[in-house]
């Protein structure tokens, strides 16, 4: 897999390059868009990628609706009518729902074809679009029936984040901070004093920079089975914590901001369990304060939570049949503790405190 960083020279132009290789000399291409990156980025992106003009487009509906069986099968469907052999590439060009749809339609079909990534979300440049994990979900549940199928390229052009709003740029900047906590220790001070100095403008060496960790982290565990869990920081909480903003009544919160909640709550448990400084807590809940008020929970809204949390895939199951929650923790920013067993009532204490 190989990856196209922001830099001096622009990443499409590089692209352009890749494509015009021997190793795409036969390829067919299709893209796959959104509603949004249809009229959003698609004629910028045909416009800067000469081999881009003759490919073919699917589109599919915006967000997690379009990361479904049904939908997947329809993208078969059309494949195979048009003809579409092992040496079509497809271009997925949009947000982490796009790419992890388009990688599962690329894995399956024909028992695996290439694929191109080109994020256009801050979440999808840093995270999604890297790492090969492709998915749909099944019914409310998400992720769960999927393959670990690399891309063949991820292409990083910053200049597609010009058409988000707000609220995704925040998203992205959470699963940032996150990735700066867990590999960089400078970068994450910095980002943390940009935010609480009021600059939120991400640039493109930040981008980059984190995207690179995670390529790197990838690189070392791309099954996921040791070191990748480390990129769950905040996540066992946070994937409970956006489950239960969704419920009827609730303020409903995106993937980025609901793991930027589940970071004090991961961060509450390192100073409690591993000795994490507590102004390491203090100052992330200032940066966090700076997107969101914080999630305040009552005690019946903690066992909402924890059954959330029982259903994680990343929960196992001991010899007794007591769900074991398994959680990522720091004991300084840049020092990740993988898999450690956290108790019910821990887990109630975190939830309880974060704000
Ligand atoms: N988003 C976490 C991972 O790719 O492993």
């Amino acid at each position: 897999m190989s990856i196209i960083l922001p830099s001096r020279t622009s990443s499409l132009s590089r692209l352009n390059r890749s494509l015009s290789g021997k190793q795409f000399d036969n390829a067919r291409f299709f893209i796959l868009v959104d509603e949004n990156t249809y009229n959003n980025c698609l004629a910028h992106l045909v416009s800067h990628v000469e081999r881009l003009q003759e490919a073919e487009f699917l589109e599919v509906p915006v967000g997690e609706e379009c990361k479904d069986m049904a939908i997947a099968q329809q993208l078969w469907d059309t494949l195979l009518e048009s003809g579409a052999d092992r040496q079509t590439v497809l271009v997925n060009l949009g947000g982490g729902c796009v790419s992890d749809l388009g990688g599962f339609v690329a894995a399956g079909y024909k028992r695996g074809i290439r694929y191109i990534n080109i994020p256009t979300t801050l979440i999808g440049m840093i995270d999604a679009a890297i790492g090969g994990k492709t998915a749909v979900n099944v019914g409310n549940s998400k992720n769960q029936v999927g393959f670990f199928h690399q891309p063949t390229i991820t292409c990083i052009e910053p200049s597609f984040l010009n058409t988000l709003p707000d609220e995704e740029m925040f998203n992205g900047t959470f699963e940032m901070l996150k990735t700066f906590m867990i590999g960089d220790p400078d970068r994450y001070r910095e980002l943390c004093n940009m935010i609480l100095g009021g600059n939120l403008d991400i640039q493109p060496d930040m981008i980059a920079a984190c995207a690179d960790i995670k390529n790197a982290v990838v690189k070392k565990d791309p099954n996921d089975n040791n070191i990748r869990h480390i990129l769950n920081l905040g996540h066992t909480f946070g994937h409970a914590i956006e489950s239960f903003s969704h419920q009827p009544n609730q303020n409903p919160l995106g993937h980025g901001l609901a793991v930027g909640a589940g970071l004090i709550c991961a961060l509450y448990l390192s100073v409690e369990k591993l000795g994490l400084p507590q102004d390491c807590l203090d100052q992330y809940r200032a940066v966090a304060k700076k997107f969101m008020p914080i999630p305040h929970y009552s005690l019946q809204d903690t066992e909402t939570l924890l059954s959330f949390m029982r259903n994680d895939k990343k929960a196992t199951i001991d010899e007794d049949r007591n769900t074991i929650i398994n959680c990522v923790l720091l004991q300084q920013i840049g020092a990740p503790v993988i898999d450690l067993p956290i108790s019910e009532n821990e887990i109630r204490q975190a939830l309880l405190r974060m704000d």
